[in-house]
């Protein structure tokens, strides 16, 4: 099969793929406890994909162009024998990365890196104790996370941290993460608070703008701007002058980068979305417990990336958009971060 290009000529290279909408935190940007007072509805277990169905979508969209498939969730690792997944897509050939809380990577990461995962991605918004276990609001400690990254470093992952900024709540917290992460020698990447989903009350008054993290951490440790990894990188990269190792910032509120999006998401139920602010999705279950051959899927996928026109992030920023008539989003727990 050709590899394909959207409407705007965008590849796709990347599929993100939530495992399970269910997580064991409750980030007040992501899963707060109380929506509209009641707890969040999850899916029932047999509405999930199976392994063997997850890949089959994986491998139709390698063979569309893919280059990087990320296991998201919710929290990935709540799903159990994820590692027979990942060395089930560790057969494609890509790439297979996780995002992860850390919470359960002390007695999985020896396991992940065996399965064939190149690479993890970590979240933690804070060094300090007490504003961590706010933010996640399930008491979770920030020694148990150091704890599952240094499990993961042992087991030879290179791992990336991730932290979102929200003002008045973990801003404080920017220069001592950075602190931390370029003696430990992991790539940090810091991310504006999004108005993903419907339920974490966003405000723009609460993202503090990717210049001003910059400009933050600038004064305390100089850093210099990099150039990408690769086309559509996501974070824009700041090495530290003196060589200590490399920063990022995920500017997705101030900066938008739709321009060269290239991702496209999985559900847990198996729907196809060609945008994290989606309001629908592609059902791709249905083909497949429909007896879909290879060939039809492939299709469906082409067919679906090829009308693709998405660019959220740029039309927010734009003095005319009004989403406040839209229909709800999709949480972020669903469609994968
Ligand atoms: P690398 O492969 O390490 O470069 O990963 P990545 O840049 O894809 O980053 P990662 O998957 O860790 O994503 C980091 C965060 O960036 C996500 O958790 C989201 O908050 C945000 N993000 C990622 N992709 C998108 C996107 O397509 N749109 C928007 N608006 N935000 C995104
Ligand atoms: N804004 C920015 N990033 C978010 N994430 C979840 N919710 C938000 C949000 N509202 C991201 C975090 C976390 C990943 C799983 O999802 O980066 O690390
Ligand atoms: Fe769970 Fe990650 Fe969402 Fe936090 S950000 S609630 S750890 S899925
Ligand atoms: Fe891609 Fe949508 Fe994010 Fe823009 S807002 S970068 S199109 S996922």
């Amino acid at each position: 099969m050709e590899h394909v290009a959207d409407a705007f000529g965008r590849p796709l290279r990347d599929l993100r793929i939530s495992v399970t909408d269910r997580c064991n935190f409750r980030c007040t940007y992501c899963m707060p406890k109380t929506v509209f007072g009641h707890d969040h509805r999850f899916l029932d277990r047999r509405e999930l994909l199976s392994f063997e169905e997850i890949t089959r979508v994986a491998k139709t969209a390698v063979g569309l162009g893919v280059e990087k498939l990320r296991l998201t969730g919710g929290e990935p690792l709540v799903r159990v024998e994820l590692e027979r997944l990942i060395s089930m897509l560790a057969e494609l050939g890509v790439e297979v990365t996780l995002t992860t809380n850390a919470s359960l990577l002390p007695r999985k990461a020896q396991l992940l890196k065996d399965a064939g995962l190149t690479r993890i991605t970590v979240s933690l918004d804070a060094m300090d104790d007490e504003t961590f276990r706010k933010m996640n609001d399930v008491d979770f400690p920030v020694e148990r996370v150091l704890e599952g990254i240094a499990a993961a470093a042992t087991a030879g992952l290179p791992v990336k941290v991730n932290s979102v900024v929200k003002r008045g709540v973990n801003e404080d917290q920017i220069v001592p993460l950075a602190r931390y992460f370029r003696e430990h020698g992991h790539v940090l990447r810091f991310i504006e608070f999004m108005d993903v989903g419907a339920t974490n009350g966003w405000r723009m008054d609460q993202v503090v703008p990717a210049a001003e993290i910059v400009e933050t951490i600038n004064r305390e440790f100089p850093i210099v701007p990099t150039d990408p990894h690769y086309r559509g990188e996501v974070a824009k990269r700041w090495s530290y002058a003196d060589g200590s190792g490399e920063i990022g910032v995920i500017a997705s509120v101030t900066e938008p980068f739709c321009g060269d999006c290239s991702r496209a998401r999985l559900s847990a139920e198996g729907k196809l979305y060609t945008c994290l602010f989606a309001v629908r999705g592609h059902d791709l279950r249905a083909l497949i417990r429909d007896g879909a051959s290879d060939a039809d899927l492939a299709d469906r996928l082409a067919g679906i990336w090829r009308v693709r026109g998405d660019r959220y992030s740029e039309l927010r920023s734009e003095a005319t958009f009004d989403s406040s008539k839209d229909e709800p989003r999709v949480e972020m727990s669903y469609i994968g971060g």
